[in-house]
C-alpha cells in the first residue's frame, strides 16, 4: 500500500513512522509512506501557506494556492488517482470498520489542516472525502492522520505477528478485549485466574468469550446494546 500525507508540519508524523508496528511495516514493504511538506509549495520568500480569513476573526487559514499545487504534483509525480481524504472534526467519525475498509485500498492520500482550517475551495474541489478521529478539536490533522495511518497498516497482512493478530482486537469481533496476564504468576499477592494455567484451551476460550462480553457490558453499554442485536 502505498500511503501520501500532505502536512505542514511533517515532522510531527516522522517521529512516530519510525517506530514500532508503523516502522516494521515499512521495512517489510508492506506499506510505503510519503510525507508531502506543504511548506515547499509555500508562496514567494517566506514561502507562504497560511493567511487572514476573508471576513474577519481570529485564526489563521490554510491557502488554496499551496494546496492545490502540492497535491496536482503529489498526483503527476506518484500516479496518485485515489480521492484526497480531509482530516477535520467536520468529517465522518473513524471507525474500526472503516480502518478494515481502507486497509484494503492500494494507495491512501491524506490533506492534513492546521490553524482554523484550509480554504473552502480546497474543500470543494480536492478533497473527496472527510474524516474525524472523534468530537474533539486538535491543532491540526497531523495526529488525526497518524491515528487513521496507524490502525490501517496493522492490517496489513505481515505487519502483526500471529500472536498479536488483528482477528481478536477490540471492535474487531464487536467486543472489547478480555483481561491478559503475563508472568509473574503472582504478582503483590495477586495470582492468574486458574484456568489460565489450565492448558484446557477451550476452557481458556470460554472465559476470554465471558470476559469479552462482561467487560463490553460494564464499560461500553453501547457496543454491548449493538452485539446482542446481532
Ligand atoms: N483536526 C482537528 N481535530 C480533528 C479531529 N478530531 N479529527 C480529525 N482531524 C482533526
Amino acid at each position: 500500500m502505498d500511503i501520501h500525507v500532505i502536512s505542514a508540519f511533517p515532522q510531527i508524523l516522522a517521529g512516530a513512522l519510525g517506530e514500532s508496528m508503523l516502522k516494521r511495516a515499512q521495512d517489510r514493504q508492506i506499506a510505503r509512506i510519503f510525507l508531502h511538506d506543504l511548506r515547499a509549495f509555500g508562496i514567494g520568500k517566506h514561502k507562504q501557506i497560511d493567511d487572514y480569513s476573508y471576513g474577519g476573526g481570529a485564526g489563521m487559514i490554510l491557502k488554496p494556492e499551496p494546496i492545490f499545487a502540492c497535491v496536482e504534483s503529489v498526483r503527476k509525480q506518484h500516479q496518485v488517482d485515489c480521492a484526497l481524504t480531509y482530516l477535520t472534526p467536520a468529517g465522518k467519525v473513524f471507525k474500526q470498520k472503516d480502518a478494515v475498509e481502507l486497509s484494503f485500498r492500494k494507495q491512501l492520500f491524506f490533506l492534513c489542516g492546521h490553524y482554523k482550517g484550509v480554504d473552502q475551495r480546497v474543500l470543494d474541489q480536492l478533497v473527496g472525502e472527510e474524516l474525524s478521529i472523534g468530537d474533539y478539536v486538535l491543532t491540526g490533522g497531523e495526529i488525526a492522520a497518524l491515528a487513521v495511518v496507524d490502525a490501517v497498516v496493522r492490517l496489513l497482512p505481515g505487519v502483526l505477528n500471529d500472536i498479536d493478530s488483528a482477528d481478536t482486537d477490540s471492535f474487531q469481533t464487536g467486543l472489547l478485549d478480555h483481561p491478559h496476564y503475563t508472568r509473574p504468576e503472582v504478582f503483590r499477592g495477586v495470582g492468574v485466574p486458574e484456568v489460565l494455567l489450565s492448558g484446557d484451551h477451550q476452557a481458556v476460550q470460554r472465559w476470554r468469550d465471558e470476559k469479552s462480553i462482561e467487560i463490553t457490558r460494564q464499560k461500553r453499554t453501547d457496543l454491548y446494546e449493538k452485539y446482542i442485536e446481532l
